[in-house]
């Protein structure tokens, strides 16, 4: 089996970020969702496998606070080289989010996963992520994901992928969660390869 901090570490450290498959040098996919969510001050924003994404820089200009996690060590230090430690508005946490988080994490007002929950392939992890994603995010709080669609390849990185449908992601998010908005998306790698996505935004309701 995969050593998955060691693999995604190896990736980060033999490769500069313009060489990764997923790079993206404009964010405006994600920003245009998250412009669909009202604004609120000092709202915190839980980045699971943040990798090394300029994300972080437009969160920052936009006065987030953030919650930078990834299972690579070497990622999120490539990160911190880039934006500082910044310690008022950056809370670093270099954890597997398919296991449960540790206590003390501030909750959240908003998720945004670009890229990450696919390469969770076993029913347990995938379950675990969810658990976390419910854990961590507050009633009223929004979740964006953004993963590999149903036409999209079957591996990334070298490691193998779960793709998703809305449909599928709206059933494991559950009754607690409404679909605000979705939309199918082709990301071209910086090799010029294309990548389908499912873009989907959902809210956090109270429950009953
Ligand atoms: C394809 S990259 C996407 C990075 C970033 N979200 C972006 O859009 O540029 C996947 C990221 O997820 C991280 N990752 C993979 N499995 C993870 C896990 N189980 N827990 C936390 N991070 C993980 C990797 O280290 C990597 O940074």
């Amino acid at each position: 089996m995969v050593d998955q901090r060691k693999h995604w570490n190896k990736v980060f450290a033999s490769k500069s970020d313009p060489e990764l498959g997923w790079y993206e040098s404009d964010v405006s996919q994600t920003l245009k969702f998250l412009d669909l969510i009202p604004k609120h001050e000092e709202a915190v924003v839980f980045l699971p496998g943040a990798g090394t994404s300029i994300l972080v820089d437009e969160l920052l200009a936009r006065g987030f606070r953030i919650i930078l996690n990834d299972i690579s060590d070497e990622a999120l230090s490539k990160l911190a080289a880039r934006t500082g430690r910044n310690e008022e508005s950056l809370i670093w946490l270099c954890h597997d989010i398919s296991r449960p988080l540790p206590d003390g994490i501030p909750g959240a007002d908003v998720w945004i996963d670009r890229a990450v929950l696919h390469f969770l392939t076993e029913e347990s992890k995938i379950q675990g992520y969810f658990a976390n994603l419910n854990s961590a995010l507050r009633t009223g709080g929004y979740v964006l994901l953004a993963e590999f669609s149903t036409a999209g390849p079957r591996k990334c990185a070298g490691l193998e992928v779960y793709r998703y449908s809305v449909q599928e992601m709206t059933r494991r998010l559950g009754k607690t969660f409404t679909l605000l908005a979705h939309e199918d998306y082709t990301y071209i790698t910086p090799a010029g390869e294309e990548r389908p996505y499912i873009y989907a935004l959902f809210k956090k309701n109270s429950g009953q």
